[in-house]
Protein backbone atom coordinates (compact mmCIF):
# COMPACT_ATOMS: atom_id res chain seq x y z
CA UNK A 1 0.00 0.00 0.00
CA UNK A 2 1.32 3.41 -0.78
CA UNK A 3 1.64 5.12 2.71
CA UNK A 4 -0.76 8.34 2.64
CA UNK A 5 2.38 10.63 2.51
CA UNK A 6 3.59 9.62 -0.68
CA UNK A 7 -0.06 9.54 -2.11
CA UNK A 8 -0.27 13.37 -2.03
CA UNK A 9 1.35 14.59 -4.91
CA UNK A 10 -1.26 12.67 -7.12
CA UNK A 11 -3.91 15.44 -5.43
CA UNK A 12 -1.90 18.33 -6.66
CA UNK A 13 -3.07 20.64 -9.61
CA UNK A 14 -0.54 19.13 -12.50
CA UNK A 15 0.87 15.83 -12.65
CA UNK A 16 1.23 15.74 -16.37
CA UNK A 17 3.82 13.68 -17.63
CA UNK A 18 4.74 16.11 -20.49
CA UNK A 19 5.02 19.13 -18.03
CA UNK A 20 8.09 20.61 -16.92
CA UNK A 21 7.19 21.91 -13.83
CA UNK A 22 6.24 19.33 -10.87
CA UNK A 23 2.75 19.71 -9.37
CA UNK A 24 2.24 22.67 -7.20
CA UNK A 25 -0.77 23.29 -5.11
CA UNK A 26 -3.67 25.46 -5.72
CA UNK A 27 -4.25 27.32 -3.63
CA UNK A 28 -0.67 27.92 -1.93
CA UNK A 29 0.50 25.09 0.58
CA UNK A 30 3.64 23.56 1.60
CA UNK A 31 3.93 20.03 0.17
CA UNK A 32 5.81 17.24 0.58
CA UNK A 33 4.75 15.96 -2.51
CA UNK A 34 7.14 12.32 -2.34
CA UNK A 35 6.13 9.70 -4.68
CA UNK A 36 8.44 5.89 -4.79
CA UNK A 37 10.02 5.67 -7.79
CA UNK A 38 12.13 2.17 -9.55
CA UNK A 39 15.75 2.28 -7.67
CA UNK A 40 16.35 1.94 -11.35
CA UNK A 41 15.61 5.79 -12.47
CA UNK A 42 17.60 6.89 -9.41
CA UNK A 43 20.35 8.39 -11.65
CA UNK A 44 18.58 9.96 -14.47
CA UNK A 45 20.70 10.84 -17.52
CA UNK A 46 17.87 13.36 -19.02
CA UNK A 47 18.84 15.53 -22.04
CA UNK A 48 21.59 17.78 -20.45
CA UNK A 49 23.48 16.01 -18.48
CA UNK A 50 26.49 15.80 -20.33
CA UNK A 51 26.87 19.45 -20.68
CA UNK A 52 26.14 20.00 -16.81
CA UNK A 53 28.74 16.76 -15.92
CA UNK A 54 31.28 19.43 -17.66
CA UNK A 55 30.01 22.49 -16.05
CA UNK A 56 30.35 20.58 -12.46
CA UNK A 57 33.99 20.24 -13.45
CA UNK A 58 34.56 23.73 -13.88
CA UNK A 59 32.61 24.33 -10.39
CA UNK A 60 35.00 21.64 -9.10
CA UNK A 61 38.29 23.18 -10.05
CA UNK A 62 37.23 26.67 -9.15
CA UNK A 63 35.26 25.73 -5.73
CA UNK A 64 36.69 22.19 -4.64
CA UNK A 65 36.56 23.35 -0.39
CA UNK A 66 32.88 25.21 -0.62
CA UNK A 67 30.73 22.43 -2.87
CA UNK A 68 32.62 19.11 -1.65
CA UNK A 69 32.90 18.77 2.58
CA UNK A 70 32.14 16.58 5.08
CA UNK A 71 32.51 15.78 8.96
CA UNK A 72 35.39 14.44 10.08
CA UNK A 73 34.07 11.39 11.74
CA UNK A 74 33.73 7.49 11.20
CA UNK A 75 30.05 7.67 10.33
CA UNK A 76 30.24 10.43 7.61
CA UNK A 77 33.44 8.36 6.47
CA UNK A 78 31.77 5.06 6.04
CA UNK A 79 28.69 6.50 4.85
CA UNK A 80 30.37 8.13 2.02
CA UNK A 81 32.31 5.22 1.35
CA UNK A 82 28.90 3.47 0.70
CA UNK A 83 27.59 6.14 -0.79
CA UNK A 84 30.34 5.42 -3.86
CA UNK A 85 29.84 2.00 -4.35
CA UNK A 86 25.69 2.41 -4.45
CA UNK A 87 26.24 5.29 -6.80
CA UNK A 88 28.35 3.41 -9.43
CA UNK A 89 26.24 0.00 -9.42
CA UNK A 90 23.32 2.84 -9.64
CA UNK A 91 24.97 4.34 -13.22
CA UNK A 92 22.48 3.80 -15.82
CA UNK A 93 24.28 2.21 -19.17
CA UNK A 94 24.64 4.94 -21.14
CA UNK A 95 27.92 4.87 -22.59
CA UNK A 96 28.19 8.38 -23.70
CA UNK A 97 28.40 9.58 -20.53
CA UNK A 98 29.93 6.28 -18.37
CA UNK A 99 32.11 3.84 -20.38
CA UNK A 100 33.25 1.35 -17.73
CA UNK A 101 36.51 -1.05 -18.61
CA UNK A 102 36.90 -4.99 -17.95
CA UNK A 103 39.01 -3.90 -14.53
CA UNK A 104 36.11 -2.49 -13.14
CA UNK A 105 37.52 1.41 -13.90
CA UNK A 106 34.50 4.13 -14.64
CA UNK A 107 35.29 6.96 -17.28
CA UNK A 108 32.78 10.12 -17.63
CA UNK A 109 33.32 10.28 -20.98
CA UNK A 110 32.03 14.26 -20.82
CA UNK A 111 35.06 15.25 -19.29
CA UNK A 112 37.15 12.48 -19.08
CA UNK A 113 37.49 12.16 -15.05
CA UNK A 114 38.43 8.42 -14.79
CA UNK A 115 37.48 6.62 -11.72
CA UNK A 116 39.88 3.76 -10.74
CA UNK A 117 38.34 1.60 -7.91
CA UNK A 118 35.27 2.65 -6.29
CA UNK A 119 38.01 1.89 -2.92
CA UNK A 120 39.63 5.50 -3.72
CA UNK A 121 40.66 7.44 -0.58
CA UNK A 122 37.99 10.19 -1.50
CA UNK A 123 34.95 8.99 -2.16
CA UNK A 124 33.17 11.56 -1.66
CA UNK A 125 35.23 13.47 -4.14
CA UNK A 126 34.69 11.06 -6.13
CA UNK A 127 30.24 11.13 -6.05
CA UNK A 128 31.08 14.92 -6.94
CA UNK A 129 32.93 14.23 -10.42
CA UNK A 130 30.91 11.36 -11.20
CA UNK A 131 27.59 12.38 -11.70
CA UNK A 132 26.09 15.58 -12.07
CA UNK A 133 23.40 14.98 -9.46
CA UNK A 134 24.31 16.90 -6.53
CA UNK A 135 24.54 14.71 -3.31
CA UNK A 136 23.66 15.69 0.64
CA UNK A 137 24.20 12.40 3.05
CA UNK A 138 22.56 12.70 6.21
CA UNK A 139 23.06 10.45 9.26
CA UNK A 140 20.64 7.94 9.57
CA UNK A 141 19.19 8.28 13.05
CA UNK A 142 19.54 12.11 13.70
CA UNK A 143 19.21 13.00 10.70
CA UNK A 144 22.67 15.87 10.75
CA UNK A 145 23.90 16.43 7.78
CA UNK A 146 27.35 14.33 7.81
CA UNK A 147 28.96 15.33 3.76
CA UNK A 148 27.26 17.16 0.64
CA UNK A 149 28.66 17.48 -2.36
CA UNK A 150 26.66 20.56 -4.12
CA UNK A 151 28.10 22.15 -6.87
CA UNK A 152 25.01 23.63 -8.08
CA UNK A 153 23.29 24.74 -4.76
CA UNK A 154 20.15 27.46 -5.25
CA UNK A 155 21.36 30.57 -3.16
CA UNK A 156 22.65 28.07 0.07
CA UNK A 157 25.97 26.85 1.08
CA UNK A 158 27.10 23.89 2.42
CA UNK A 159 28.81 25.08 5.32
CA UNK A 160 25.67 26.82 6.42
CA UNK A 161 24.10 23.27 6.66
CA UNK A 162 26.69 20.56 8.04
CA UNK A 163 26.04 19.16 11.14
CA UNK A 164 23.05 20.53 11.44
CA UNK A 165 19.69 18.22 11.46
CA UNK A 166 17.43 18.41 8.05
CA UNK A 167 14.49 20.63 10.47
CA UNK A 168 17.34 23.38 11.30
CA UNK A 169 18.47 22.92 7.53
CA UNK A 170 15.09 24.31 6.72
CA UNK A 171 15.22 27.58 9.11
CA UNK A 172 15.13 30.40 6.47
CA UNK A 173 12.04 28.83 4.93
CA UNK A 174 9.16 29.85 6.08
CA UNK A 175 6.15 27.84 7.10
CA UNK A 176 8.69 24.70 6.67
CA UNK A 177 9.32 23.91 10.78
CA UNK A 178 5.27 24.33 11.63
CA UNK A 179 4.06 22.85 8.08
CA UNK A 180 6.09 20.11 6.75
CA UNK A 181 8.83 19.77 9.66
CA UNK A 182 7.59 16.81 11.58
CA UNK A 183 6.17 14.60 8.59
CA UNK A 184 9.71 14.93 6.10
CA UNK A 185 10.94 13.79 9.61
CA UNK A 186 8.93 10.58 10.01
CA UNK A 187 9.69 10.22 6.48
CA UNK A 188 12.85 10.25 6.83
CA UNK A 189 13.30 8.21 9.70
CA UNK A 190 11.02 5.26 7.91
CA UNK A 191 12.65 5.46 5.06
CA UNK A 192 13.48 1.44 4.14
CA UNK A 193 16.81 0.90 1.81
CA UNK A 194 14.28 -0.82 -1.05
CA UNK A 195 12.38 2.38 -1.62
CA UNK A 196 13.49 4.95 -3.70
CA UNK A 197 11.43 8.32 -3.53
CA UNK A 198 11.35 11.64 -5.55
CA UNK A 199 9.93 15.14 -5.19
CA UNK A 200 10.68 18.49 -7.63
CA UNK A 201 10.21 21.91 -6.70
CA UNK A 202 10.49 25.12 -8.57
CA UNK A 203 12.06 28.80 -8.30
CA UNK A 204 12.41 31.57 -10.75
CA UNK A 205 16.01 33.10 -11.65
CA UNK A 206 17.23 35.64 -13.94
CA UNK A 207 20.53 34.01 -14.22
CA UNK A 208 20.88 30.87 -15.46
CA UNK A 209 24.47 29.93 -14.10
CA UNK A 210 24.05 26.56 -11.90
CA UNK A 211 26.33 27.12 -9.01
CA UNK A 212 24.54 30.00 -7.10
CA UNK A 213 25.25 29.78 -3.77
CA UNK A 214 24.73 34.06 -3.12
CA UNK A 215 20.82 34.84 -1.40
CA UNK A 216 20.66 38.08 -2.49
CA UNK A 217 17.08 39.23 -3.13
CA UNK A 218 17.57 42.76 -4.24
CA UNK A 219 19.07 41.48 -7.22
CA UNK A 220 15.92 39.98 -8.39
CA UNK A 221 13.73 42.74 -7.06
CA UNK A 222 15.59 45.82 -8.81
CA UNK A 223 15.07 44.47 -12.93
CA UNK A 224 12.73 46.47 -14.81
CA UNK A 225 9.41 44.27 -13.75
CA UNK A 226 7.54 44.87 -17.53
CA UNK A 227 5.98 41.56 -18.43
CA UNK A 228 7.70 41.68 -21.46
CA UNK A 229 11.27 42.14 -19.67
CA UNK A 230 11.10 39.49 -17.35
CA UNK A 231 9.45 36.99 -20.17
CA UNK A 232 13.06 37.28 -21.77
CA UNK A 233 15.49 37.49 -18.63
CA UNK A 234 13.64 34.56 -16.48
CA UNK A 235 14.66 30.95 -15.47
CA UNK A 236 12.92 28.46 -14.66
CA UNK A 237 14.70 26.26 -12.21
CA UNK A 238 13.35 22.41 -11.14
CA UNK A 239 15.06 20.58 -8.66
CA UNK A 240 14.51 16.91 -8.94
CA UNK A 241 15.07 15.62 -4.96
CA UNK A 242 15.66 11.56 -4.48
CA UNK A 243 16.03 10.13 -1.27
CA UNK A 244 16.92 6.73 -0.51
CA UNK A 245 18.78 5.10 2.26
CA UNK A 246 22.10 2.81 2.20
CA UNK A 247 21.37 -0.31 3.66
CA UNK A 248 24.83 -0.70 5.32
CA UNK A 249 25.33 2.46 6.95
CA UNK A 250 21.35 3.44 7.57
CA UNK A 251 22.19 6.88 6.10
CA UNK A 252 20.07 9.30 4.13
CA UNK A 253 21.50 10.34 0.63
CA UNK A 254 19.08 13.25 -0.70
CA UNK A 255 20.05 13.91 -4.06
CA UNK A 256 19.45 17.25 -6.15
CA UNK A 257 18.77 17.19 -10.16
CA UNK A 258 18.69 20.39 -11.25
CA UNK A 259 17.11 21.54 -14.82
CA UNK A 260 16.45 24.84 -15.79
CA UNK A 261 14.46 26.45 -18.96
CA UNK A 262 14.01 29.91 -20.08
CA UNK A 263 10.36 30.74 -18.80
CA UNK A 264 9.74 31.85 -22.28
CA UNK A 265 10.49 27.95 -23.87
CA UNK A 266 7.99 26.67 -21.25
CA UNK A 267 4.52 25.32 -22.98
CA UNK A 268 1.48 27.09 -22.65
CA UNK A 269 -0.13 24.95 -20.00
CA UNK A 270 3.18 25.52 -17.66
CA UNK A 271 3.34 29.20 -18.28
CA UNK A 272 -0.07 29.76 -17.11
CA UNK A 273 0.53 27.53 -13.34
CA UNK A 274 3.38 29.04 -13.02
CA UNK A 275 2.03 32.53 -13.22
CA UNK A 276 -0.85 31.39 -10.98
CA UNK A 277 1.47 29.71 -8.98
CA UNK A 278 3.01 33.00 -8.21
CA UNK A 279 0.39 34.99 -7.58
CA UNK A 280 -0.55 32.71 -5.05
CA UNK A 281 2.57 33.07 -3.35
CA UNK A 282 1.69 34.26 0.43
CA UNK A 283 3.83 36.92 1.12
CA UNK A 284 6.38 35.66 3.49
CA UNK A 285 7.19 32.42 0.68
CA UNK A 286 7.13 35.30 -2.56
CA UNK A 287 9.81 37.10 -0.58
CA UNK A 288 11.74 33.59 0.34
CA UNK A 289 11.67 32.80 -3.18
CA UNK A 290 12.99 36.35 -3.99
CA UNK A 291 9.68 37.35 -6.00
CA UNK A 292 7.82 39.73 -4.58
CA UNK A 293 8.60 42.41 -7.10
CA UNK A 294 7.92 40.18 -9.99
CA UNK A 295 4.84 39.07 -9.37
CA UNK A 296 2.39 40.94 -11.47
CA UNK A 297 4.55 40.62 -14.44
CA UNK A 298 4.87 36.87 -14.21
CA UNK A 299 0.81 37.05 -13.39
CA UNK A 300 0.65 38.92 -16.96
CA UNK A 301 2.78 36.55 -18.89
CA UNK A 302 0.73 33.57 -17.07
CA UNK A 303 -2.78 35.57 -18.33
CA UNK A 304 -1.33 36.19 -21.63
CA UNK A 305 -1.33 32.83 -22.65
CA UNK A 306 -4.67 32.34 -21.28
CA UNK A 307 -6.40 34.81 -22.56
CA UNK A 308 -7.78 35.85 -18.80
CA UNK A 309 -8.42 39.55 -18.27
CA UNK A 310 -6.23 41.42 -16.17
CA UNK A 311 -7.56 41.60 -12.66
C1 LIG B 1 10.66 15.31 1.83
C2 LIG B 1 11.73 15.98 2.13
C3 LIG B 1 11.86 17.47 1.96
C4 LIG B 1 10.94 18.45 1.77
C5 LIG B 1 9.43 18.31 1.66
C6 LIG B 1 11.66 19.70 1.65
C7 LIG B 1 11.07 20.93 1.43
C8 LIG B 1 11.74 22.09 1.16
C9 LIG B 1 11.12 23.33 0.76
C10 LIG B 1 9.61 23.56 0.59
C11 LIG B 1 12.10 24.23 0.56
C12 LIG B 1 11.91 25.65 0.03
C13 LIG B 1 12.17 25.62 -1.47
C14 LIG B 1 11.52 26.73 -2.26
O1 LIG B 1 10.30 26.83 -2.25
O2 LIG B 1 12.22 27.47 -2.97
C15 LIG B 1 13.36 23.57 0.85
C16 LIG B 1 14.58 24.16 0.78
C17 LIG B 1 15.74 23.52 1.14
N1 LIG B 1 15.89 22.18 1.45
FE1 LIG B 1 14.47 20.83 1.66
N2 LIG B 1 12.98 19.46 1.79
C18 LIG B 1 13.16 18.12 2.00
C19 LIG B 1 14.33 17.45 2.22
C20 LIG B 1 15.53 18.05 2.36
C21 LIG B 1 16.72 17.38 2.75
C22 LIG B 1 16.84 15.89 3.11
C23 LIG B 1 17.71 18.29 2.74
C24 LIG B 1 19.11 17.97 3.12
C25 LIG B 1 20.15 18.67 2.90
C26 LIG B 1 17.12 19.56 2.30
C27 LIG B 1 17.79 20.75 2.14
C28 LIG B 1 17.19 21.95 1.76
C29 LIG B 1 17.95 23.19 1.62
C30 LIG B 1 19.43 23.37 1.85
C31 LIG B 1 17.03 24.17 1.23
C32 LIG B 1 17.34 25.66 1.01
C33 LIG B 1 17.23 26.29 2.39
C34 LIG B 1 17.73 27.73 2.41
O3 LIG B 1 17.14 28.57 1.70
O4 LIG B 1 18.70 27.99 3.15
N3 LIG B 1 15.80 19.36 2.09
N4 LIG B 1 13.10 22.27 1.21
Amino acid sequence: MVPRLLRSAARQDGGVASSFLPPIASPFRLTVGLRRIAATSWIDADDNYEADLVERERVLDAHRDDVVQSLATDASRSACAELLDVLVASLPGAPAIWARSEGGAVEVVPTGWRLESATTTDPLDAAAHLVADDLCVLDGETLVLLAGAVCFPNRWRLSDKLGRAVTDIHDPVPRYRDELGDRVTQVLTKLRPDTVLERRNWSILLDPTLHQPEYAPSLIEHVDTDAGHIGELAWVRVERQTLRRLPQSGAVVFGIRTRQRKLTDLGDDDRDRLARAVTELPADMAAYKSLTGLRSALGDIGRRVSGRPPS
